[in-house]
């Protein structure tokens, strides 16, 4: 298998998949009321890809090297019979991971049936840890503790658990010793995300961006932190551990320290649009493809073309005009 490389290089190494466009909270970072309420019409179920051809899509792109597929919505546990595709991507042999990125409002229940589906592990979205800050941020009447216990049951079932916090100024600063705290004592790796200019509703510049050196300098003075060496090349977050202990928290630098030069992810969208970037305009419409052609050939050689074509680097390249005037997709609906 020859691996394919885009324009600068880079190897197609992960897949992420979006399963849905549809989601139970109202993050106004993400799908403000506004623009996401009552009158907002969703993908048609017709519309999304199956998961017999999410299956075949899937792999495609693994007898082109992708080794690790997570899936995202929207929140993908909203789509019907998730475990049912968890368990057709879990049986490609040579895939090594498959995650799933989720806001744990249905993880409890739901756990254990992924587990046994053969999902590896999830990440979870999870931006405050006080109710009232939480529903601020998410415009849902869920409280913090219906994650907290999808958390200790994913934990429980032998899913592996990372937590996902956005951070913005002046939405959940304060909860960002909170959360370094219940989750330090829990063993769970925490991961702080600078809060990003995706898509075009969330009203988004620089002076709401908490940094990362801003965010190790707070956390400092409550824990000592030491480098962890990244697990592979291409990882998103850097990674830290409490000092003596095994717990790690993570930063997610898109803003202050992008990391466009190892990104080795593409995304499909619920609707089978392939994107090589999250800050893309446009995609290729990959469904059209797959209902029109019975040979896999017809795909393969789209995606490489694609990929080969690929010279997105977004973040390396983000400036308050990018950020307020390019066409930019929903996070909704590309996927984080
Ligand atoms: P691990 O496999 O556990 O390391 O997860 P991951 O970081 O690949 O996936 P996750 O969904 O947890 O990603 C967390 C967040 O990182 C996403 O929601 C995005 O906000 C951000 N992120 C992930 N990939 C990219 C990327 O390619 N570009 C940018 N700009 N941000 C990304
Ligand atoms: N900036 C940073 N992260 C974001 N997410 C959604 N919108 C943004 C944004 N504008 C995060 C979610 C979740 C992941 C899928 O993406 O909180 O953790
Ligand atoms: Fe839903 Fe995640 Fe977007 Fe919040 S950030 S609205 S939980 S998809
Ligand atoms: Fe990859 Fe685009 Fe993110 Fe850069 S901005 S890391 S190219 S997805």
């Amino acid at each position: 298998m020859s691996v394919i490389k885009d324009k600068f290089g880079r190897p197609l190494q992960d897949l992420r998949i979006s399963v849905t466009d549809r989601c139970n909270f109202r993050c106004r970072y993400c799908m403000p009321r506004e623009m996401f309420g009552k009158d907002f019409t969703f993908m048609p179920r017709k519309q999304l890809l199956s998961f017999e051809e999410i299956e075949r899509i899937a792999k495609i792109f693994v007898q082109m090297g992708v080794r690790k597929i997570r899936l995202t919505g929207g929140e993908p546990l909203l789509r019907k019979d998730l475990p049912v595709l968890i368990e057709k991507l879990a049986s490609i042999p040579e895939l090594e991971d498959v995650a799933l990125t989720t806001n744990a409002s249905l993880l409890e229940r739901m756990a254990w049936e992924l587990k046994a589906a053969g999902l590896n592990r999830v990440n979870v979205s999870l931006d405050a840890i006080d109710d009232a800050v939480f529903a601020e941020i998410n415009d849902s009447s869920y409280k913090t503790n219906t994650v907290l216990r999808g958390i200790d049951k994913a934990q429980e079932v032998g899913l592996g658990v990372k937590v996902n916090m956005v951070v913005k100024k002046g939405m959940n600063d304060n909860q960002v010793i909170p959360m370094a705290t219940y989750f330090k004592e829990r063993g769970i790796t925490l991961r702080f995300i600078e809060f990003m200019d995706v898509g075009t509703t969330n009203a988004w510049d620089f002076s709401q961006v908490i940094t990362k050196k801003e965010l190790y300098d707070e956390l400092s003075k409550h824990f000592s932190l030491e480098a962890v060496n990244s697990a592979y090349v291409g990882e998103v977050a850097k990674r830290y551990r409490y000092t003596g202990s095994a717990t790690e928290v993570g930063f997610i630098t898109s803003v202050s320290e992008s990391f466009c030069s190892s990104c080795t992810r593409a995304r499909i969208a619920a609707d089978g649009k392939l994107y090589t970037c999250l800050f893309a305009s446009d995609g290729l419409d990959l469904r059209s493809i797959l209902r029109s052609e019975t040979d896999d050939e017809a795909i393969r050689s789209a995606v490489v073309c694609a990929w080969q074509k690929r010279d997105d680097r977004y973040s390396d390249e983000r400036t308050e005009e990018t950020a307020k005037n390019r066409k930019k997709i929903e996070m909704s609906y590309i996927g984080g």
